[in-house]
């Protein structure tokens, strides 16, 4: 993926709509639903995109939508590219380049993981304060893209503390149970073993998922505030681990879902 190709994709997506979002957000797994919620401009499905990956999972329909959300101008990604699809780290994270050219100010994400903490309950929700990357390869790996940012981004902060401090807010006014977290990124696809999710509890994390880490760090080299927000699927501590099925995943991300619209819906309200 070279600058050009970014620039090529930005500049389609420009003369297809004036629009310009403030906030970009990338849906995860069985949380496309938002998007009921959102005034459309535009819709445009990623195979019509120049150097667009092409998303091959059937839960993930892959298209980019623009609209406004709560009044504010937004690009969704409804569907969003895994390492585990076969992308390299490049490809995956090429949509978040896109949209720092389209104009976003601030990134939101989501998606399904399972719960390492044993206090997590099926359906909660938790905002990430942090990551572990355990994903084999790193999307800045490579000559450095120097228009986007620097060669060895600063990693200390990577979830903006301001957004994570309004989600709170939001949620205490709603009455919703937001749980806060370190989320680890693995490759997948398959799920962990036993012995596995004991491991990613005792280095220090809260959440497992396949995906969010890449875009996150290729945002913040580009020094967009990151807000991301795990559904949590299906419950991994000691005791709890039991063989889940995809589908199971998305009835327990469906569950969440209005809590999780309701959230994202009142902090894109609050960014400027
Ligand atoms: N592990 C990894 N990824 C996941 C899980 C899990 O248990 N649940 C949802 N995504």
């Amino acid at each position: 993926m070279t600058s050009a190709q970014i620039q090529e994709a930005s500049n389609f997506l420009k003369s297809k709509c004036d629009l310009v979002p403030e906030v970009g957000i990338i849906l995860g797994t069985g949380l496309g639903a938002l998007v009921n919620d959102i005034e459309i401009q535009e819709i445009i499905p990623y195979e019509k995109i120049p150097h667009f990956p092409v998303s091959t999972v059937e839960t993930h329909s892959g298209k980019l939508i623009f609209g406004k959300l709560s009044g504010k101008p937004v690009v969704v990604m409804q569907g969003r590219f895994h390492y585990y699809e076969g992308y390299n780290m490049k490809e995956v994270t090429f949509p978040v380049r896109v949209m720092k050219l389209l104009g976003i100010k601030y990134l939101f994400v989501s998606n399904a993981a399972g719960g390492l903490d044993p206090e997590y309950e099926t359906s909660d929700l938790m905002v990430i304060n942090d990551h572990i990357n355990l994903q084999y390869e790193n999307p800045l790996t490579g000559p450095n893209l120097d228009d986007f940012g620097v060669r060895f981004p600063d990693m200390s902060e990577p979830y903006d503390l301001e957004l994570i401090s309004l989600a709170h807010e939001i949620s205490n006014a709603h009455q919703i149970n937001l749980k806060e977290g370190v989320y680890v990124s693995v490759p997948g696809p398959n799920l962990e073993t036993k012995a596995e999710y004991k491991y990613l509890r005792i280095i220090g994390a809260d959440a497992v998922g396949m995906s969010t880490v890449p875009e996150v760090i290729v945002a913040r080299q580009m020094e967009i505030p990151v807000f991301a927000v795990s559904v949590i699927t299906d419950l991994c501590s000691p005791g709890k681990v039991k063989k889940i099925t995809i589908q199971e995943v998305i009835a327990a991300a469906a569950k969440a879902e209005p809590n999780l619209t309701k959230l994202i819906k009142e902090l894109v309200v609050k960014v400027n």
